[in-house]
């Protein structure tokens, strides 16, 4: 698939076949994820890869709309490190240009992912934060569930020209 394939295609996957998913799959999702542009080039991501079945399990407790997670491959809690962005909003939308690059090569590598939302839910974020022991600075913003598929979705045409502007409003 060339990119514009990938990304007018991509699907949110909630079904998984339990596969773990291979280390070099893995690095290749994690690079995507580096790769994201950012604020000042900051660069303040930070991931916390989960494939400790126990802890999958207990972020399904406390995210109820994380409840695929029990048969992906792993999780990826993508994290903003505010020492090195203090601008929050920047610290989210650079995080979130990650979590959407990984989500194209989770795609690409014909695995399935999904993001399920931390920020700015306090109670999941607190969460998240006790279970995976982050230090104050670091804070939870979304969490990918990526696994091998176990469903296809056909891709969805979004496009509205309704909400697309010339100039003015
Ligand atoms: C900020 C954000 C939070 C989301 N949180 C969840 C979530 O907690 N659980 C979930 O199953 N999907 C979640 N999604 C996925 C959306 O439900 C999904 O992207 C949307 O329904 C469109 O479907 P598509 O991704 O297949 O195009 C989230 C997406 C975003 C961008």
């Amino acid at each position: 698939m060339d990119a514009l394939e990938v990304i007018y295609t991509r699907r949110s996957i909630r079904r998984f076949t339990g596969e773990v998913i291979s280390d070099e799959l893995l690095q290749k999702i994690l690079k995507a994820g580096f790769q994201a542009p950012s604020a000042h080039n900051r660069q303040p991501w930070e991931f916390v890869v989960i494939n400790d079945k126990n802890k999958l399990r207990k972020i399904m407790e406390f995210h109820r709309y994380a409840q695929m997670a029990e048969n992906a491959g792993c999780g990826i809690l993508v994290c903003g490190d505010s020492s090195k962005q203090q601008t929050l909003g920047f610290l989210v939308e650079d995080c979130s240009a990650a979590i959407e690059n990984m989500l194209l090569a989770i795609h690409s590598l014909n695995l399935g992912g999904v993001w399920c939302g931390v920020y700015p839910k306090e109670d999941l974020m607190e969460c998240f934060t006790k279970l995976l022991e982050l230090p104050p600075h670091i804070i939870p913003i979304g969490f990918v569930v990526v696994g091998h598929k176990d469903e296809e979705k056909a891709p969805r045409d979004n496009y509205d020209v309704n909400k697309i502007h010339y100039n003015k409003w």
